[in-house]
C-alpha cells in the first residue's frame, strides 16, 4: 500500500476547516509539502461562502501547502488540481468520472453527472493551500446531486491509502505546474470535462453572468463561452448546463 511520509501529515480528529488552520500553520513558516486531514470539519467552506461540513466515514476532508511559485502565475491551478485528483482515483479503479469547471470533480451516477469533490484554493503569502473535500458517502442536497466514492469504486479505499495516493498525484502535479503552468494540462483536461459544446449558463452569487456554448478552456484555465455578441472570457462563476441539454 502507498503511504505518505508521516512527518509531512498531520491527522487531527477535528477542527474548524483544514484550510483555515494550514493557512494559519504556513503563516507561521509550516514547509511546502505539509498535509492537515481532519476527520470533522465543524467549519468548513467551500466556494462562493458555501459551508462544506464533514463527518468520519462521510468524507475525506484536507488541506495540502505548496510554496515556490508567485500568486499571479496561478491561474489554471484549480483545473490543474482537479485532473491530478481524478488520475489519482482512476488508478485507484474508480469509474465513470469527469471534470466541471472550474474545479469540481463528477461522477456519472443513475446516468447523471454528481458531484464528487470539491477544490477550495486559497493564498497566503508565498503559500497556497490547496483545500479537498471528497465524498466517500453520497448525501442528500436540494440543490445539487451527489456522488461519494462507493458509487465509482468497487474495492474500497482506506482514507489513509486514498490520502497518500492523491498527495502524490498533487506532488507531480505542483513539480510541474510550477515550472509550466496550466497550458500544457489543457487538453488533458478539456478530454475530461464534462459539458463540451453544451448550452450553458454561468452563475455568481445568484446573478446570471452569462450564457451560451460551452467551448471549453483556456490556455490559463478561463472558461470559453459562445455567447450571443461573440465568444467570451470568464475567470469565475457557477457552471451548470440549461434545460434540455443535462
Ligand atoms: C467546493 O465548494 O466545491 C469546494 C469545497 C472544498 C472543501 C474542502 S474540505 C477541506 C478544505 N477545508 C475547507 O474548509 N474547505 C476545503
Amino acid at each position: 500500500m502507498m503511504t505518505l511520509n508521516p512527518d509531512r501529515v498531520e491527522w487531527r480528529a477535528e477542527c474548524a476547516s483544514t484550510n483555515t488552520l494550514l493557512r494559519e500553520q504556513a503563516e507561521a513558516g509550516a514547509p511546502s509539502g505539509k498535509v492537515l486531514v481532519a476527520d470533522r470539519q465543524t467549519a468548513g467552506r467551500g466556494r462562493c461562502g458555501r459551508a462544506w461540513l464533514s463527518s468520519p466515514g462521510e468524507s475525506l476532508t484536507f488541506s495540502v501547502l505548496f510554496r515556490g511559485k508567485p500568486v499571479e502565475t496561478l491561474s489554471g491551478l484549480s483545473l490543474a488540481v482537479g485532473l491530478a485528483l481524478l488520475q489519482a482515483l482512476e488508478k485507484l479503479g474508480a469509474r465513470a468520472l469527469s471534470l466541471k469547471w472550474p474545479n469540481d470533480l463528477l461522477c456519472r451516477k443513475n446516468g447523471k453527472d454528481a458531484k464528487l469533490a470539491g477544490v477550495l484554493i486559497e493564498c497566503a503569502g508565498d503559500a497556497v493551500i490547496i483545500g479537498i473535500g471528497l465524498n466517500l458517502k453520497s448525501f442528500d442536497l436540494p440543490e445539487q446531486a451527489t456522488a461519494g466514492l462507493s458509487d465509482c469504486l468497487d474495492t474500497p479505499a482506506s482514507p489513509p491509502a486514498l490520502l497518500a495516493a492523491i498527495v502524490r498525484e498533487l506532488d507531480f502535479m505542483w513539480a510541474d505546474f510550477v515550472v509550466r503552468g496550466f497550458a500544457p494540462l489543457r487538453d488533458a483536461w478539456q478530454a475530461r470535462h464534462a459539458g463540451q459544446g453544451k448550452s450553458v449558463r454561468l452563475v455568481e452569487n445568484g446573478r446570471v453572468l452569462a450564457e451560451g456554448r460551452y467551448l471549453g478552456v483556456d490556455d490559463n484555465g478561463a472558461l470559453r463561452l459562445a455567447a450571443a455578441d461573440g465568444e467570451q472570457i470568464f475567470w469565475a462563476g457557477d457552471l451548470s448546463l440549461r434545460a434540455g441539454d443535462a
